[in-house]
């Protein structure tokens, strides 16, 4: 239940009083290629606007004097009960935007019973996750052979995980001029500007990046390929990467027939997309424009969501991401259709400028917005959220 409070928070933390203060601060507190690396989208970043734009269209219609004192957050998703409808998207690198941040994301979801969802361009073994947090999924990206895709799916299930996610929407890298603008790369080089910006935002920190060198060496993506003890470095990733436009659904249904576990696919923005994914035996789909990392233009999640939701027809739950950054955001998904939301960025500022108790103090702000909002909302739980508490902007009667 949402009574998992966490310690007091700093004072630091008591300055952040919304998910958007964790990105001023961690505009402030991480170097610029890091910080670029995060927040950034993709091209002109209008999908990464319109994400935003879509809540801000649609308008609630509260219900008053309900009796919301016995209220509750609690929300089940395949057979758990979370503590709150929303959970921790996979991030990639995430251990380079906070000490082992991988480790700090699971950790928090597993005290605060929110799901959390490991990249599979991580750092971190996907071992060690499940060893601080035995209910975290796992997000792969399709190997390009039919080879590492037996490999991958048998190193996640030999890990323990229960739930298997696979992104659908990168077929190619996207266009990140960004991160070259800013200076990213991976692996992380490091140059006259990443030794500034740790020296004059030492919250970060070189610190972080010194030890997580350290640790695990060069960075390079641990898990991407998931054979363990063959890590391939960044470079061959990208070259990898290319090789995989020719991926199509048979690669999914090929991961299904070896799967025993849950299959969530990622990155449906599409009716169509949504009922090729149930039938190949996905159990969840998430709704998702890779929080406008990918191509850029796409539709916002939130305004294909009806659709996805309609062409599925109940038979698997149908949740979103990419763009939530409030309780009401997450209460206008519900009213969608939406059974369940994920959050990415703000959770890995969360974790750069607070560690475990920032990421803590992040899932406590929202799940006490969404608290808030339902009572305002005249709801007391969260399946009672409907269409009929929303108007669209340009609906005045
Ligand atoms: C991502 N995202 C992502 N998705 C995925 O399936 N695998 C991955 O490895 C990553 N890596 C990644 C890194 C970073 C830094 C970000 C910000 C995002 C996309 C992510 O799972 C999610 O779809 C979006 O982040 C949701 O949008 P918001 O909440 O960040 O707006």
């Amino acid at each position: 239940s949402i009574n998992v409070s966490p310690p007091k928070p700093s004072r630091r933390l008591g300055r952040i009083l919304s998910l958007d203060d964790f990105a001023a601060a961690a505009r402030r507190h991480l170097p610029r290629p890091v910080f670029a690396y995060v927040s950034g989208g993709v091209e002109t970043d209008s999908s990464l606007r319109a994400n935003r734009d879509a809540f801000a269209a649609l308008s609630f219609r509260p219900g008053v004097l309900t009796d919301v004192s016995g209220r509750s957050t609690a929300t089940p998703l395949f057979g758990q009960e979370y503590a709150a409808p929303f959970g921790i998207a996979p991030m990639g690198l995430s251990a380079l935007v906070a000490y082992r941040g991988d480790l700090v994301l699971a950790q928090a979801a597993a005290a605060m019973n929110i799901p959390m969802i490991m990249s599979g361009s991580s750092l971190i073994r996907l071992e060690e996750i499940v060893e601080v947090n035995p209910r975290a999924w796992f997000q792969a990206y399709l190997p390009p052979e039919p080879g590492r895709i037996a490999r991958l799916v048998d190193r996640v299930a030999a890990a323990g995980y229960g739930t298997l996610v696979l992104t659908v929407d990168t077929p190619v890298m996207a266009n990140r001029e960004n991160n070259i603008r800013a200076g990213f790369s991976t692996p992380l080089r490091p140059g006259a500007r990443l030794a500034w910006d740790g020296l004059v935002r030492p919250r970060w920190t070189l610190g972080t990046f010194l030890r997580t060198l350290a640790r695990h060496g060069m960075p390079h993506f641990e898990n991407s390929y998931a054979e363990r003890g063959a890590p391939i470095v960044a470079r061959n990733i990208v070259r990898e990467f290319g090789a995989r436009d020719h991926l199509s659904w048979a690669h999914v249904e090929q991961v299904r027939r070896r799967w025993q576990g849950r299959l969530v696919v990622k990155g449906i923005l599409r009716g169509d997309d949504a009922r090729r994914a149930r039938d190949g035996g996905a159990d969840g789909i998430i709704v998702s424009n890779h929080g406008g990392r990918q191509l850029d233009g796409t539709v916002a999640p939130l305004r294909v969501l009806p659709e996805v939701v309609a062409a599925v027809g109940g038979a698997v739950p149908v949740m979103l991401d990419s763009g939530i950054r409030r309780g009401t955001d997450i209460l206008k998904a519900l009213a969608l259709g939406a059974c369940f939301v994920f959050v990415g960025r703000p959770f890995a500022y969360a974790a750069a400028i607070g560690g475990l108790a920032g990421v803590r103090h992040g899932i406590d702000l929202l799940t006490t917005e969404v608290s808030r909002d339902m009572a305002m909302l005249g709801i007391n739980s969260v399946a009672e959220m409907g269409m009929d508490r929303l108007v669209t902007r340009d609906r005045f009667f």
